[in-house]
């Protein structure tokens, strides 16, 4: 029984849940997904897979569905997904499983693992709690997987359309003039969608709101144009177990 593991991850949620699970899973291998960005092709061979990722507005990033799109699927595995969020997934099994009949394949199971967001930031407290829960949340979510569980995902019609189905600048992200120029944010944006130019970060149009960028910036000079509370007054965040070495590693 081998197992494949695509995982999308900003700020190491999704990342740590994935490599937690692979020690569950059989025969399993973790493979990143923005890796994958510009293969027109992907062929994928194993007797189950998984997608690991955060949930962006109560969808899959906007990457994970181009990337998908590309797979072909040699056999017919077992598919699940784990998402992970703050609280709120809304119907990602049903586009996940939309998705995956468009490839002649379908969701077998659909599970969420709930960390802190990164967009709207919760409290230490709350943060604490969520991360103190994660193990036990990946071991109950590998002990259901390793039952191969069967759910009926299928709607029709299918679900209202993705609000992320492609890239776009939904809160256009941008460098303040603290900006040094060291190219950490164009390192680690999985869309290669920041350039560095006289000394500045410029975003370009290709934007996940991933939110890579932004926390991951030494100097704390990305913040997002947004109509909401400013960003530049809520923290930081990465997940604890993650180095910037390990976001860069997925790319
Ligand atoms: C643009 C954006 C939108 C988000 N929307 C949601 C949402 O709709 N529901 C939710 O529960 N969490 C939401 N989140 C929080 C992330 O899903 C959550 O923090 C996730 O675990 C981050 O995973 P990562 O560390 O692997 O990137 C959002 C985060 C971002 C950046
Ligand atoms: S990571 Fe921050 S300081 Fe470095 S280039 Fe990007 S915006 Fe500027
Ligand atoms: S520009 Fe920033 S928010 Fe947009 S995809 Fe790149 S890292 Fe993510």
């Amino acid at each position: 029984m081998s197992t494949l593991l695509f995982c999308f991850s900003a700020t190491g949620n999704s990342l740590t849940t994935a490599r937690l699970l692979a020690k569950e899973l059989p025969d399993c291998t973790v493979v990143p997904i923005p890796s994958l960005r510009n293969r027109a092709e992907i062929s994928v061979c194993a007797d189950a897979v998984g997608f690991i990722y955060p949930i962006y507005y109560s969808d899959m990033p906007a990457l994970m569905r181009s990337v998908i799109r590309s797979m072909n699927f040699e056999n017919n595995p077992y598919i699940f997904s784990v998402c992970t969020c703050r609280g709120h997934f809304g119907n990602v099994a049903q586009r996940m499983d939309a998705l995956l009949r468009e490839r002649g394949q379908h969701l077998h199971c659909s599970l969420s693992v709930r960390l802190p967001g990164n967009s709207r930031i919760s409290t230490p407290e709350q943060n604490a709690e969520m991360l103190a829960a994660q193990a036990d949340a990946v071991h109950a979510v590998a002990q259901t997987l390793l039952t191969y569980p069967e759910e009926d995902h299928f709607v029709s019609p299918a679900p209202e359309p993705s609000p992320v189905d492609k890239p776009c600048n939904m809160r256009s992200m941008e460098s303040e003039d603290h900006c040094i120029g060291c190219g950490i944010c164009a390192s680690v944006c999985p869309m290669d969608n920041i350039r560095i130019e006289n000394g500045r970060a410029l975003m370009g149009d290709n934007c996940l709101s991933c939110m890579a960028c932004f926390h991951w910036c030494p100097e704390k000079a990305i913040w997002m144009r947004t109509a909401e509370e400013d960003i530049r007054r809520r923290f930081q965040y990465h997940h604890p177990d993650v180095t910037l070495q390990d976001m860069l590693s997925m790319k």
